[in-house]
């Protein structure tokens, strides 16, 4: 991997998937709302040993900005052979329920931009014939809950999304790699009270690694949300309403 597109790139579980790649000869192009927090991101993957590291500070949540962002992304890196889509965030629920600009505002951010971004990014791949694409989608989306289907609808339509465009992509050189989180102590979930099943950044920055090596499409971080994730999907909607999940 030398030619890397990370959009959302202050997020904290991009920056850790970041490090694992510097070394000489790497380029990387990151795309993102706060120049700062990039500014940021850039020193640290430079003394880590990035050979190059270009800034985008603009808003990936922008639709109208997102053909020309890809674009700009593109002709400074040449061919991209891994793009990471990574921004999101965690909408409140109940302001949601409440509000339907609040809903469409966090299904903008968390689906429809990275929707449009991916669908972009996947030209570029096709017509390079090679390359990685890997969106952070969330276990969120593998079953609507009562506290949060706004975030999780947003995630299902990703995923569901990714597996479609991993199924038209399939002979091609181009892969598509769905990376399924459970909870990620992360500046995104600071508010929330850590317990056992409570994952660093880093750790699912090796797993990212590791689907990436394996080329796999769908990808549940830690592994075993697979399972949890599995036996949520199989409780008969008559029990589910009256969990308060
Ligand atoms: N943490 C978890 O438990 C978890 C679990 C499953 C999936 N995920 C997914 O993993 C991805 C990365 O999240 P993270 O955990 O690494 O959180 P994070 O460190 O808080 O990063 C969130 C990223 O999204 C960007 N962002 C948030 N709201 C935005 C907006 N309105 N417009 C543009 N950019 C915005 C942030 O930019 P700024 O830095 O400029 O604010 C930052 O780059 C997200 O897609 C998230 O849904 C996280």
């Amino acid at each position: 991997m030398k030619k890397i597109l990370i959009i959302g790139a202050s997020s904290a579980i991009a920056q850790a998937t970041a490090r694992l790649y510097c070394k000489e000869g790497v380029h990387f192009y990151l795309i993102g709302r706060n120049e700062e927090k990039l500014e940021i991101v850039k020193d640290d993957l430079i003394t880590r040993g990035a050979e190059q590291v270009d800034l985008d500070a603009t808003n990936p949540v922008s639709l109208e900005e997102n053909e020309s962002q890809i674009k700009r992304a593109r002709q400074s890196l040449g061919e991209i052979d891994l793009a990471l889509i990574a921004h999101g965030d965690l909408p409140d629920q109940k302001e949601c329920e409440a509000s339907a600009r609040k809903t469409i505002k966090a299904l903008t951010i968390n689906s429809v931009s990275v929707i449009s971004l991916a669908t972009l990014i996947a030209h570029h791949l096709e017509e390079q014939n090679k390359g990685t694409l890997v969106v952070l989608s969330s276990v969120a989306g593998d079953r609507g809950r009562a506290s949060n289907y706004v975030y999780g609808a947003a995630k299902s339509s990703v995923s569901t999304f990714l597996e479609g465009l991993s199924y038209r992509l399939n002979g091609t050189g181009v892969s598509v790699i769905t990376v399924k989180p459970g909870f990620v102590d992360t500046p995104m979930t600071e508010e929330f009270e850590k317990g056992w099943l409570w994952t660093q950044p880093e750790t699912i920055a090796l797993g990212i690694k590791k689907a990436i090596e394996k080329q796999k499409s769908v990808v549940y971080l830690p592994w075993f949300w697979r399972w949890i994730m599995r036996v949520i999907k199989i409780i008969p909607r008559t029990i589910f309403k009256r969990l308060s999940l």
